[in-house]
C-alpha cells in the first residue's frame, strides 16, 4: 500500500509560514494585499474564490474581492486590472478563470503587471519558468504545490528520475513539466494524441495526472513504487450515496493505483489545498519583493 501524501497537512505548513512572513512585514507597516476578481456567477468559481478569500484573511492579508456582472465588457475588466496594477496596497491580482465568452481571457491575463501576477500566467513569468529563472518567477500555484508534495517524498533533487506529465495545459501540464525539468528529471509530456499512454506511464518514477478525466489513469499504468500526483478534481454521480448524490474523484483510479504506487495524493485532500496555499505564498512573496526585501522560498 502506498504512502498517502497529506496535502492538507503540507498546505497548513505553508500557511503557517506565510503567517510568520506576514507578521514580519507587519513590523514594517506592510500588509500583503490580494485582489481576487470574478466575473459572473459560475457556482464552481464562487466556491474557489470564497475559499481563496477565507485563506487570505487567515494569513493576515488585506483581502479584496471584486465581482463583475456576467455581462461585463472586456474594457470594464481591463480598467479594473489597470487600477489594481496601480494600487500600492495590492501585491497579488488573480482573475478567476474561466471568463465569459465576450472577454478575451488571454488579453486580460497579459494586462496583469508581471510583479503582481500571483497566478504565474503572464508571459513574463511563463518565460522565466521556461528559462529556469525560478529565483525571480511566479510559478502557477497548482504545479508549485505539486512540486512541494513531490519534494516531501523524493527530496529537492530529482536527478535521474523519469517523470511523465499527462496533460499539456498552460495552467498545469506545461509549467509542471518545466518545474520537473528544473529539478533534473527526465520529463515526458503526454496528451490525448500520445500513443500507448499506459506503457509510457509505466516508465514514470513520478507520474502527474492533469487531464480532467475521472479515474483515467488505471492501476496497471503505475510503475511499482512510483510517486503519483493526481491534479484532477472531477465530480461524478454517486448513486450508492443516494439519488442525485455526487462525489469527487481524481484523474487516477485511486483504489487501484494505491496498491502499486510508493506514494500517492488523495482526492480530495491532496493537491487541492496546496493550490490555495501556494497562492498565499506567491502573494506574500510579492509583498516582500515590493518592499525591496529578500525573496522568501517555500
Ligand atoms: N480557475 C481554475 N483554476 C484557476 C487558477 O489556478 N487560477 C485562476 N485564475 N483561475 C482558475
Amino acid at each position: 500500500m502506498a504512502e498517502v501524501i497529506d496535502g492538507k497537512s503540507v498546505a497548513a505548513d505553508v500557511v503557517r509560514k506565510v503567517q510568520g512572513l506576514t507578521a514580519e512585514l507587519a513590523g514594517r507597516g506592510i500588509k500583503p494585499g490580494l485582489a481576487v476578481v470574478i466575473v459572473g456567477e459560475d457556482p464552481a468559481s464562487q466556491v474557489y474564490v470564497a475559499s481563496k478569500s477565507r485563506t487570505a484573511k487567515k494569513c493576515g492579508f488585506h483581502s479584496l474581492q471584486h465581482t463583475l456582472p456576467a455581462d461585463a465588457s472586456q474594457a470594464d475588466l481591463l480598467k479594473l486590472v489597470s487600477d489594481l496594477n496601480a494600487d500600492p496596497a495590492i501585491h497579488g491580482i488573480l482573475v478567476q478563470l474561466p471568463l465569459p465568452a465576450q472577454i478575451d481571457a488571454g488579453a486580460v491575463i497579459q494586462a496583469i503587471a508581471p510583479e503582481k501576477d500571483v497566478d504565474g500566467f503572464n508571459f513574463i513569468n511563463v518565460g522565466k519558468l521556461g528559462a529556469g529563472e525560478l529565483a525571480t518567477a511566479f510559478v502557477p500555484c497548482t504545479p508549485a504545490g505539486s512540486m512541494l508534495l513531490i519534494e516531501r517524498v523524493r527530496g529537492r533533487d530529482l536527478s535521474g528520475l523519469n517523470a511523465v506529465v499527462v496533460g499539456r495545459s498552460n495552467i498545469v501540464g506545461k509549467p509542471m513539466a518545466n518545474l520537473l525539468l528544473a529539478a533534473n528529471c527526465t520529463v515526458t509530456v503526454a496528451h490525448s494524441r500520445t500513443r500507448d499512454l499506459p506503457a509510457l506511464a509505466r516508465t514514470a518514477d513520478i507520474l502527474v495526472a492533469a487531464v480532467g478525466r475521472p479515474e483515467m489513469v488505471r492501476g496497471d499504468w503505475v510503475k511499482p513504487g512510483a510517486t503519483v500526483i493526481d491534479v484532477g478534481i472531477n465530480r461524478i454521480p454517486a448513486p450508492e450515496k443516494g439519488e442525485g448524490k455526487t462525489r469527487l474523484v481524481g484523474d487516477v483510479a485511486y483504489a487501484e493505483a494505491e496498491q502499486v504506487a510508493g506514494a500517492i495524493t488523495p482526492v480530495p485532500g491532496g493537491i487541492g489545498p496546496m493550490t490555495i496555499a501556494m497562492l498565499m505564498a506567491n502573494t506574500v512573496t510579492s509583498a516582500f519583493l515590493a518592499a525591496g526585501l529578500e525573496r522568501p522560498f517555500f
